[in-house]
């Protein structure tokens, strides 16, 4: 099988991130070291029931594991307090112990649900990560970030609890809808940008064919994004420092997404492809980076169909100002100081505090007029 395992360096809390074509039929055999006793409990969303549930179920049952299913609702909402307390008494009433360890199946919100379900749940199980969207493959499944949004915004309430185990099967992909696909694939962007200009050149030939199902090139893809996130996860996994650099893109891309309201106006993914053209051209009116380099991202962003422009998004035009204030909500402001991570050209990313807000202005007047 077309399969690579990517490890994340975290001493005691180390694990593998499996990534194939088809893994998940084999996930009985990989979970089982995993497990103190035959017995796990998966938690997935209603979407993911026939499909990615049965094969799981069924590769569990051959490895001689009991697996039962506590299904949520799909969607962003269920991230939420509300959700959270359904899914912990679900998980009590299947009488999960303290060291069991349980499995979130699905996307980057039932694994964020169920990662900080699982980091407080008898003050702690275990879990692991089955991703079955490409955001959640290549991100959000790997590094132990989990949470849930509240009324007052997105992912303000959670923990740092690694999994035991990622398996990522590239198969899964098909069914997802393609501009979740697209979505996606702007983080496997973001991965090159901010440190990787070879892999950079090979998304520019290759990207289309990740996309349209290849799935050798959707392993190549997601293995290249999961090591450059396991590297600086083990480097940085409170995100004290270099860490922020996974940020590329995102402090544009949330504002643009709270101005359009979190929702499928524009998905975060498109969000951040937004948001790192800007940075890059950010970057470029600072003399910081070649005007060529913005060009030559805004243009393989482009070619995949992904929104490259504020102008893009549909719906009413965006107010610059609102922009702005988002900006100064975002959490990763410290001491009122915006931190923006900004490059010197493809693969050449870095942070800085003390970006003139009237750059960020006149950068965000533009971009909405054009
Ligand atoms: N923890 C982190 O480090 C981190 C990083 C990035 C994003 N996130 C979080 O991830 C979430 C977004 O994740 P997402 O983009 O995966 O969204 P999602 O989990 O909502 O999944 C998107 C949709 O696709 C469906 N779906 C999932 N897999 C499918 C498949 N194989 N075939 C068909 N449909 C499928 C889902 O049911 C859902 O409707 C956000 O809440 C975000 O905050 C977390
Ligand atoms: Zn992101």
């Amino acid at each position: 099988m077309n399969m690579e395992t990517v490890s994340v360096a975290l001493g005691a809390r180390a694990y593998d991130i499996v990534i194939g074509d088809g893994v998940l039929a084999e996930a009985g055999a990989h979970i089982r070291p995993h497990l103190a006793r035959p017995r796990t409990v998966i938690v997935t969303d209603a979407n993911l029931e026939k499909g990615p549930l049965a094969a799981l179920t069924r590769s569990l049952a051959a490895a001689g594991i009991a697996a039962p299913a506590v299904v949520v609702p799909p969607g962003e909402g269920n991230k939420s307090f509300a959700g959270l307390e359904k899914l912990i008494d679900a998980l009590i009433l299947h009488k999960v112990e303290r060291r069991d360890v349980i499995i979130a199946l699905g996307g980057g919100v039932v694994g964020d649900l169920t990662g900080f379900a699982a980091a407080i749940l008898r003050r702690g199980v275990g879990f692991i990560q089955v991703p079955t969207t490409l955001l959640a493959q290549v991100d959000s499944s790997v590094g132990g970030k989990t949470g849930i949004n509240t009324g007052e915004g997105k992912n303000l309430v959670g923990a740092f609890h690694q999994p035991r185990l990622v398996l990522a099967d590239v198969a899964q992909l098909d069914s997802l809808p393609a501009r979740e696909m697209r979505a996606g694939y702007a983080e496997v962007v973001k991965y090159a940008l901010l440190g990787d200009a070879g892999f950079f050149d090979w998304l520019e030939a290759n990207g289309a064919k990740v996309l349209a199902g290849n799935r050798a090139a959707q392993v190549y893809a997601v293995a290249t994004s999961c090591r450059h996130k396991a590297r600086i996860v083990a480097a940085d996994e409170r995100e004290e420092g270099q860490r922020a650099l996974l940020n590329l893109g995102h402090t544009f891309g949330h504002a643009l997404e709270a101005a359009t309201g979190f929702g499928a106006r524009l998905l975060h993914g498109e969000a951040v492809a937004i948001g790192m053209v800007l940075a890059f051209e950010l970057s470029a009116k600072l003399g910081l980076c070649a005007e060529g380099e913005a060009a030559r991202v805004r243009r393989h962003l482009a070619a995949l169909s992904l929104p490259v422009g504020v102008a893009d998004i549909p719906g009413p035009r965006l107010d610059p100002d609102v922009l702005i204030r988002h900006m100064q909500q975002d959490k990763k402001v410290a001491d009122g100081r915006l931190t923006f991570v900004l490059t010197k050209g493809i693969g050449r990313a870095f942070l800085k505090n003390d970006v003139p807000a009237a750059a960020v202005s006149a950068l965000l007047e533009g971009a909405v007029a054009a």
